[in-house]
Formats: structure tokens, sequence, C-alpha cells
């Protein structure tokens, strides 16, 4: 849900960052910090208060994965898909963590109890298949880890 007072939440945020040099990025992670996510409607907001075109701030929201443009889940799985978790067997637990959570990567659930999400690298290539859940990581992921995770989101 967007918040009435978007407007407000912007302008409160931009003047933290008003005259500095690259504020776009910062400014974007502050909304989110505490919106929760990106609003289509706080692009224009944030393009009069950087003096930025629409279309610049909108690129930037759109190019980085990492801004949400549509509300999370109030618990959030990231799985790591790249290419060290692949060669450790991520593949079939995508496979076992989707069809237990009944979602595709990259989409969240229609009563906005859980996102799941792909991610590319966490660091810990050593010990996967690695995910974030809740941003405290899972390493080693097994049968056994994805029924606490499933059971984990489910409350
Ligand atoms: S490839 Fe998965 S943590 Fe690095």
């Amino acid at each position: 849900m967007i918040p009435d007072d978007l407007d407000t939440i912007v302008g409160t945020l931009a003047d933290r960052f008003a005259g500095e040099r690259g504020a776009l990025l910062p400014l974007l992670h502050a909304i989110q910090a505490e919106v929760g996510w990106v609003p289509d409607a706080a692009i224009p907001l944030v393009a009069r208060a950087l003096n930025l075109s629409r279309a610049e701030v909108h690129g930037v929201v759109t190019f980085y994965h990492d801004f949400r443009r549509e509300p999370a889940g109030r618990h959030i799985v990231k799985l790591c898909l790249a290419e060290a978790c692949k060669a450790r067997g991520v593949g079939a637990i995508e496979t076992a963590l989707s069809d237990r959570l009944g979602l595709p990567i990259d989409e969240t659930s229609e009563d906005g109890r859980v996102s799941f999400e792909a991610v590319y690298c966490l660091g810990l290539c050593a010990t996967g298949p690695n995910a974030l859940v809740n941003d405290k990581p899972v390493s080693r992921l097994d049968a056994h880890k994805i029924d606490r995770i499933v059971a984990q989101v489910s409350a």
C-alpha cells in the first residue's frame, strides 16, 4: 500500500541529501528503508526533488534489482542461483522450495505472507547452496532445512 504521506516522506528524505552529488541512489535506498519498496508514485517526487527527469529516476529504479517495485511479503526467502550454488545443486532446492511455498521464484504470495526471490551470490559459496531467510543466512540447504524454512515462513 502506498503511504498517504508519500510526498512528505520523499520530501523529508530528499532534504537529507540536498546538494549532494550522487544523491539518487542513497535517496532511493532511504525510501525503500522507510516505505518498504519504491512505489511508482515516488518517481516524479524524487525527480522533482533532485532536479532529474522522471526517465532518469525510472531507469535507475528498474535497473537495480534491489529496489522493490511492489511491497514484499512479511517473510522474504532469497535463494542464491549463482554458479557456485548451482554447482552444489540449488536447482533441485529451487524446485522443492517453489513447490513447498507454492510460488515461483521472484513472486510474492497473494496473502502477502512470503516473497521468494533470486539472488546472485551471497559470498558464502563454500557452504552452498545458500539462502537468506528474513536476512539470516541458511547454508548447506537440504530437505531438512527446507522443512524448517517452510515452517518459519508459515507463521
Ligand atoms: S554462488 Fe551462492 S553464495 Fe556464492
